[in-house]
């Protein structure tokens, strides 16, 4: 029933059936990558969830493991397995996690066998028992965890009532008995509302804390993802300083112009070094139209972040996702003057396009993906994107989706956020298109979202220049080939 689905992904990693969210325990282990997620195997719901398990050796071909982590018939994991990450405890893969129970969340540790298959949970859960005393914490849950002189820390994601979220700072010798040692950071959640694409919430879910080298020194990033009141809002991070016990914040950065559709990243740093992130594609669909399918959550493609010159994080898929391209087109469209547009020779919904353009001031580009009918054909649909470059030189990136689906049920609201960009106003755009999960990259920046056309010719892809001229120096497009020919059945989990 899933594998009908039109909408469902077929590079992007996608549970065998049921509901998909955070990604967990990344990590390369004797070479091969380990996916692990947030899964409820029984129905596309979140409800007393299991750790899923998939194996890579290039992250972008899975093979499906057995659930790793299943929650307990009793004990602080009863009522489900939230997220955690994977380390390395002397040659033991340790999983640290948040268990539920009785509505609480409560820091968990599980130990594996060589192979990474069969989990064991630790004695001594909960390895922290309770919330860091006299304070008044709105959530207690996720973790990140490393080595530090000789030491385990760990921070834990929550917030402080009255004030915003948090992260709280623990040390340990043996990932078993922990010790808090304070707040590392406190947000003020009466900086901004709800509605604002920066705002800090009042809970923080899935911290994660690393370090990027520049080209002359490095920065510590603090990523987050911004929560209130069971609202999942935005992935943030604070840029800053981690010494001692402090981080010193210098400044807060959105990681995803797509707000809710990349949320609660996690990240690791493989065997070259290299910084990968992956994040969780919600759904903008509603619950009636997940159920039907049978499936719910896509896992975002691998990320390289890097450190941009000015210490922001860069972020671009994975060298690997190119593994996936097949037959494809290699053009120079050149100039496009005020008001022209083009259809570009290739069509599909498994897509990889990669763009070259020089925005003159006052001028934009627009590209169209899942493209069915007219430009003003009422019954046509297109989700558009729009690179402008405003008089003053700045230029931003911008998701339309008022026209992407006729089913009015899906979400349509639009997207958008700055690009940094030389003076000469160029910019790289990547475009990746896979049914429903679309993400977008420009000159590092992503904007990460679903879309959910209805026609099955919604294949089209156009480009054209609503104001002012603006010069393609490069068009490259490829279809894209399945991460899988097949998902053996045996490895469902069935209820
Ligand atoms: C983020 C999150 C985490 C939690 C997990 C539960 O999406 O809410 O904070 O550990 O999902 O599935």
């Amino acid at each position: 029933r899933a594998q009908a689905d039109p909408h469902r992904p077929r590079f992007h990693f996608v549970s065998p059936a049921g509901w998909l969210n955070d990604p967990n325990g990344l990590g390369q282990w004797d070479g091969t990558f380990h996916l692990f997620y947030q899964y409820n195997p029984y129905s596309p719901v979140h409800d007393r969830i299991h750790w899923g398990h998939a194996t890579s050796t290039d992250l972008v071909r899975w093979t499906d493991e057995p659930v790793a982590l299943v929650p307990g018939e009793t004990g602080p994991d009863a009522e489900g397995c939230w997220s955690g990450v994977l380390v390395d405890d002397g040659g033991i893969p340790t999983i640290v996690y948040s268990g539920r129970h009785a509505g609480r969340e409560l820091p968990c540790v599980a130990t594996g066998s060589g192979d990474l298959r069969t989990w064991t949970p630790a004695e001594q859960n909960p390895v922290i028992a309770a919330t860091p005393p006299g304070v008044d914490a709105t959530a207690f849950r996720d973790h990140c965890v490393w080595r530090e002189d000789g030491r385990w820390r760990q921070l834990v994601g929550s917030g402080i009532r009255g004030r915003g979220g948090a992260a709280f700072l623990y040390d340990s010798a043996d990932l078993r008995s922990w010790e808090y040692v304070g707040p590392l950071v406190v947000g003020d959640a009466s900086t901004g509302e709800a509605g604002d694409a920066d705002w800090t919430g009042t809970m923080w879910e899935c911290v994660d804390l690393f370090r990027l080298a520049g080209r002359d020194t490095a920065t510590d990033i603090l990523v987050f993802s911004a929560w209130d009141q069971g609202v999942t809002h935005h992935p943030l991070y604070w840029i800053g300083a981690y010494e001692g016990d402090v981080f010193t914040p210098h400044r807060l950065g959105r990681l995803d112009y797509g707000g809710r559709y990349f949320y609660a990243p996690q990240s690791f740093q493989d065997a070259e070094g290299r910084r990968l992130m992956f994040g969780w594609m919600q759904e903008g669909r509603p619950d009636a139209a997940t159920l039907l399918a049978g499936w719910s959550g896509v896992m975002s493609l691998p990320r390289h972040v890097t450190s941009a010159p000015d210490g922001t994080p860069a972020q671009e898929p994975a060298a690997e996702v190119s593994l996936l391209r097949r037959e494809g087109i290699h053009t120079v469209p050149g100039l496009l003057r005020a008001g022209e547009r083009r259809a570009v020779d290739i069509s599909g919904d498994q897509l990889d396009l990669e763009i070259d353009v020089v925005l003159s001031a006052d001028s934009s580009l627009e590209l169209d993906v899942r493209v069915a009918g007219q430009a003003d054909d009422p019954d046509g649909e297109r989700t558009r994107l729009v690179l402008q470059r405003d008089r003053g030189g700045a230029v931003t990136l911008r998701l339309d989706r008022s026209r992407a689906s006729l089913d009015p049920a899906v979400d349509g609201t639009p997207r958008s956020g700055e690009v940094p960009t030389g003076p000469d106003g160029a910019v790289c755009l990547r475009v990746i298109v896979d049914h429903s999960a679309l993400e977008v990259f420009a000159n590092g920046r992503p904007l990460t979202a679903r879309v959910y056309p209805t026609r099955p010719d919604a294949t089209g892809v156009e480009l054209a220049a609503p104001f002012g001229a603006v010069t393609v120096t490069r068009l490259d497009g490829w279809h894209m080939a399945d991460a899988w020919d097949a998902r053996p059945r045996e490895l469902w989990p069935t209820p």
